[in-house]
């Protein structure tokens, strides 16, 4: 195992009910909040007018129209209103998209230049107001750590801006606000769930059998509920089992001990940010082809590994154990609803040149990733998507 720094300071409420503790919650930091939300889920759903009842005696701001792959110009819309108003509290209420701009919210409400300037050199963030959150999707883990990934639209550049200050204060996760997600989220939140998992365990370190195995028991829980919750939408136990899984695949439990760079995350995020298209329907796309892109002598033990432990795969020779994992897995998005190809969402192969030297440009894919790819090599997993 290598050495590692664990603190998640994230107080977690979770269960039916627990948007009630806000008013105490929050009461501690001040009586001014900004209410951030997205394109209107919520006021479908009743959850805004239960927010506006437990929060009867404070002062609420409000920035709708959070955009699917959140955009910077809103960033700046929600740190003005901030720097305007005097706002004590930033509360998303909402998905991924909606807690991504609200992290990076409220700390360009310190900053006094472009918010972008914080994206691209994190030790500019001196300070950021404290968030609270309500979430209403399970997929990104947003919630739970302290990522945010922000869409530049002048630049077509998606990059996250990660500080120990944007830890959420605190999170309401109840798994009845997930009763009314379309079937299409529900299907790309889990495969969002299950790359971060993927992107965690495909790493070359053995060492960490634990970190391993509770891997394998999230990806389980994963391909058990995802089905569930997709045909029975207020499914309490499929839900709760896939809301919680979701937080703890990207809160740095499952690189405990481990280590290296994401591979499937860096290539998606530039289908995103040309694109614009659901961030999980991309990594559902990109992964099995990553997959077999990257079988090798080097990786066929641990592909195997998931394979047997976590599908049961009884095949004695490695590579075969391997393929039939990868089968599986893609197999899996198939029944899920989720489109396979990247031809099957209009895209065609003008940008994939640029989006490959992107994505390598942008993260740790050439040097650090499990297998090390160059832009080359990313642009040969684009075209086997088509
Ligand atoms: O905007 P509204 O009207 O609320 O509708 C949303 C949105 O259209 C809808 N929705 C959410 N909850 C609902 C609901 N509809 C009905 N009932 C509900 N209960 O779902 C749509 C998607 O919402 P969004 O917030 O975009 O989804 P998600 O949570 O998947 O977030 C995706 C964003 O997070 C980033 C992605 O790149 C993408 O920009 N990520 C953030 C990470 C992080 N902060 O750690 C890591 C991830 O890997 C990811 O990159
Ligand atoms: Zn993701």
């Amino acid at each position: 195992m290598n050495n590692y720094n664990f603190c998640v300071p994230t107080d977690i409420r979770f269960g039916k009910g627990q948007v009630e503790c806000l008013k105490t919650e929050i009461g501690k930091y001040g009586r001014k909040v900004l209410l951030v939300y997205g394109g209107g889920s919520i006021k479908k759903t009743g959850l805004y007018d239960k927010i506006y009842e437990v929060l009867k005696d404070f002062d609420i701001f409000e920035l709708s129209g959070i955009e699917p792959n959140p955009r910077l110009s809103s960033v700046k819309k929600g740190a003005e209103l901030c720097k305007e108003r005097g706002i004590d509290v930033v509360l998303a209420v909402g998905g991924g998209s909606t807690i991504d701009a609200s992290k990076h919210i409220a700390c360009a409400a310190f900053y006094d230049g472009d918010p972008w300037d914080l994206v691209l050199d994190r030790s500019k963030v001196t300070n950021a107001l404290p968030i609270f959150t309500v979430l209403t999707i399970c997929a990104t883990g947003s919630e739970m750590n302290p990522g945010a990934v922000i869409s530049n639209e002048e630049t077509k550049e998606k990059l996250e801006i990660n500080h120990p200050m944007l830890y959420p204060t605190l999170s309401v996760c109840d798994p009845t606000y997930l009763f009314t997600l379309p079937k299409m989220q529900t299907a790309a939140g889990t495969a969002d769930i299950i790359s971060h998992i993927f992107e965690q365990y495909f790493q070359p370190n053995d060492g960490a059998f634990i970190t391993d195995r509770l891997s394998e028991a999230a990806l389980k829980t994963c391909f058990k509920y995802g089905p569930i919750a997709l045909s029975e939408p207020d499914n309490y136990e499929a839900r709760s089992n896939l809301m919680w899984t979701s937080s703890i695949a990207l809160n740095h439990l499952f690189t405990f001990g481990k280590g290296g760079a994401w591979s499937v995350h860096p290539m998606e995020h530039e289908l995103s940010a040309f694109y614009d298209i659901t961030h999980g329907v991309g990594l559902a796309i990109l992964t099995p082809a990553w997959m077999r892109y990257v079988l090798s002598d080097v990786t066929v033990k641990r592909f195997a590994m998931y394979a047997r432990n976590v599908w049961d795969v009884a095949k004695e020779d490695d590579y075969e154990a391997a393929e039939e994992g990868i089968r599986l897995t893609e197999q899996f998005f198939v029944d899920m609803g989720l489109p396979m190809k990247l031809s099957d969402l209009g895209l065609d192969d003008s940008q994939f040149a640029l989006m490959a030297s992107e994505a390598v440009r942008t993260s740790g894919l050439a040097a650090r990733s499990y297998v090390k790819l160059t832009a080359e090599d990313v642009e040969k997993i684009y075209r086997s998507c088509l």
